[in-house]
């Protein structure tokens, strides 16, 4: 997978700009609040369809702006793909493919596919679940696009439960039956979905041992296993893991309408990243959980190509400064034969290298 150039219009304080990109290494560089971030912001919202740091698609809109447009032209194994998306005040987001509008975001999610490493990533082994949850769910979607609709799915019955937990106790009529139901639902989506997790999750684990191997001298071996209400362990079949929820949910009835909200299924998944046997949340250094962090999102690269054949485009933003010089050497040297779009202050890191640099300033390439 290659960029050949993004275009943007009155995107954040791009007024309009055009950015080539070579197969290899480019470094965007310049000044902090200049723009560069944005840009990736704008390269980036076609592997998630949406942008990774606004709440809101408006924020994209240039201040005092109607609309803001992305243009992406790229290429993957079947040839030549442009996607475009238009993020109006007025209308809703539309995405174009090769200038025809997509009916809904999720046709064109894994189309172009790309792993984003930023500074917050770092923290991923001590944040919380949801954060690693979030990984997983990002990682997942841009390989099987029927997964984004079995979760966007999901939340919508976790939703309707929930109110219905909430109801009060006059209302208590029909609670028994809607609850059944949606147990049922979430029962069969969660078993869909632990499977899809449990075999990413799997592959995750072979790659993060490889990379935190060569990152290390090899006496520590990182474990990466699926945390979930069921347990994985003893490859639990779909139907078994429906029935585990099923038991679960009719067991524990009376706590969930007493906490008013579904406390069994796939949105109380984690990730447990362990270092010889120990929890790295609570027994790995800094450093340790640094390299589990690069690890993970080399990884999330490596499953990308198996699943699809080809490498996605790694974007790097601002993470280089974060890294100390062995690290940051490591990352530099693995990421050789990939398109790497690398954004950073200080582009002297860069000198002996023969990359695409671009300079941009208050949103503009200069
Ligand atoms: N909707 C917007 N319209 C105009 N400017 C914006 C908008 N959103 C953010 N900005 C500006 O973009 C700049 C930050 O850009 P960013 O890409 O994050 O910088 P950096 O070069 O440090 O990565 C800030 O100056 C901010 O005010
Ligand atoms: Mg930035």
């Amino acid at each position: 997978m290659k960029i050949k150039s993004t275009e943007l219009i009155s995107f954040r304080n791009i007024e309009s700009e055009a950015i080539e990109f070579s197969d290899g290494v480019n470094v965007i560089y310049g000044d902090n609040a200049q723009g560069k971030t944005n840009i990736l912001e704008g390269i980036y919202i076609f592997a998630r369809g949406r942008s990774f740091r606004a709440s809101k698609d408006k924020e994209l809109i240039k201040f005092g702006s109607q609309s803001a447009y992305s243009l992406l032209k790229f290429e993957n194994s079947s040839g030549p793909v442009t996607l475009g998306v238009e993020i109006s005040q007025s209308k809703p987001k539309a995405f174009y493919r090769n200038n025809v509008r997509v009916s809904r975001t999720s046709e064109i999610i894994g189309e172009f596919r790309a792993v984003l490493f930023c500074p917050s990533h770092l923290g991923i082994i001590s944040d919380s679940p949801s954060v690693r949850r979030s990984f997983l769910d990002v990682a997942i979607s841009q390989l099987k696009p029927n997964y984004i609709r079995l979760l966007a799915k999901y939340n919508n019955y976790i939703m309707n439960r929930n109110a219905v937990l909430k109801r009060e106790e006059s209302e208590e009529s029909n609670i028994k039956q809607l609850l059944d139901v949606y147990s049922e639902e979430l029962s069969s989506l969660s078993a869909e979905i632990s499977i899809i997790r449990d075999e990413y999750i799997r592959r995750l684990d072979y790659w993060v041992k490889e990379f935190f191997k060569d990152m290390t001298d090899g006496k520590e071996i990182p474990t990466v296993t699926y945390d979930a209400n069921h347990s994985l362990k003893d490859s639990r079949s779909k139907e078994e893991i429906r029935e585990k929820y099923l038991s679960l949910y009719c067991s524990s009835r009376e706590r969930e309408i007493k906490y008013g909200s579904t406390l069994y299924g796939i949105h109380k998944d984690d990730l447990k990243i362990d270092i010889n046997g120990r929890d790295s949340r609570l027994y790995a250094s800094q450093g340790q959980q640094r390299s589990l962090a690069l690890a993970m999102k080399m990884a999330e690269g490596e499953i990308s190509r198996e699943y699809t054949g080809e490498y996605p485009v790694f974007l790097l933003d601002d993470v280089l400064s974060e890294l100390d010089e062995r690290r940051k050497q490591y990352i530099l040297s693995s990421i050789d034969n990939k398109q790497v779009i690398i954004t950073t202050c200080e582009p002297s890191v860069f000198d002996s290298y023969n990359e695409n640099m671009i300079r941009i300033k208050e949103g503009r390439r200069i």
